[in-house]
């Protein structure tokens, strides 16, 4: 070996090497607001990470349409075509492996999984709730909490477990319910926190600096509380512009 090798070798083992670029595969069944929040977040830079391929169970969910719009891959594997849940679970395990994800994000996909499927990408899988969890699991979460006379209701971004709605919990946004509200008023303004908290969810993810460890949630190494981060009422509005007595 000569002289001139030896130093390159040695320069080439000290070059830093480029940090490979996170991978992230996106489920919907429809709409697709929170996917288009990513999306947009994606094309400031700041996701980080790239959304490589989104996955609908629905032919016609308009998320599809987003997806294509943005240049991403958009995949329909629809439910109706398989036999049992088990199966279907299956063949989504294999169309989402095929794109090699550090991270799977639930946005708006509406079926119960398999444990199979759960236990395949636990730890690697976000969710997001329009509650504040544990409270109101399940479906029709607005009217539910109006109902109830609350006065605080919102969105929590959660790492996915076999307990449906039911995994750690890493982000919550507020939102003070007013005298007035109704269910579709409600309903927009958790949307809209929905949007400001999930790309932040997913960039910590993809960062390393939330992770789901011993069945709970970390941020930085720390073990969060059961409520997670949580972005006040206040907070947001000032950052989606809202009136914030509203
Ligand atoms: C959101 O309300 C989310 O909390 C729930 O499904 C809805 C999806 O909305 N999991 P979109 O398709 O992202 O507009």
């Amino acid at each position: 070996m000569s002289d001139t090798d030896y130093a390159s070798d040695t320069l080439n083992d000290m070059a830093p090497q480029p940090a490979e670029t996170r991978r992230v595969v996106v489920l919907i069944s429809g709409n697709g607001s929170n996917l288009q929040a990513l999306i947009d977040e994606q094309a400031h830079d700041r996701l980080g990470g790239d959304i490589v391929a989104v996955i609908s169970n629905e032919p016609d969910a308009y998320g599809l349409h987003r997806a294509h719009e943005a240049g991403i891959e958009a995949v329909v594997l629809p439910h109706r075509e398989y036999d049992s849940r088990d199966a279907y679970d299956g063949a989504l395990i294999k169309v989402i492996e095929r794109h090699e994800p550090d991270l799977i994000v639930l946005a708006g996909f509406m079926r119960i999984l398999t444990p199979r499927f759960v236990q395949r990408f636990l730890g690697r899988m976000l969710n997001v709730h329009p509650s504040l969890l544990p409270a109101y699991q399940g479906l029709n979460t607005h009217a539910r909490a109006l109902a109830d006379g609350v006065a605080e209701h919102g969105c929590s971004v959660h790492f996915v477990t076999e307990e449906l709605d039911g995994g750690p919990v890493v982000l919550q946004a507020v939102v003070e319910v007013s005298e007035d509200e109704t269910e579709e008023s409600l309903k927009a303004k958790v949307h809209a926190r929905e949007h400001l908290i999930y790309p932040i969810a997913v960039k910590w993810c993809l960062e390393g600096r939330l992770k789901f460890a011993n069945g709970g949630a970390t941020f930085d190494g720390v073990a969060l509380p059961p409520h997670g981060l949580r972005m006040s009422h206040a907070d947001a509005a000032e950052e989606l512009d809202e009136d914030p007595e509203r």
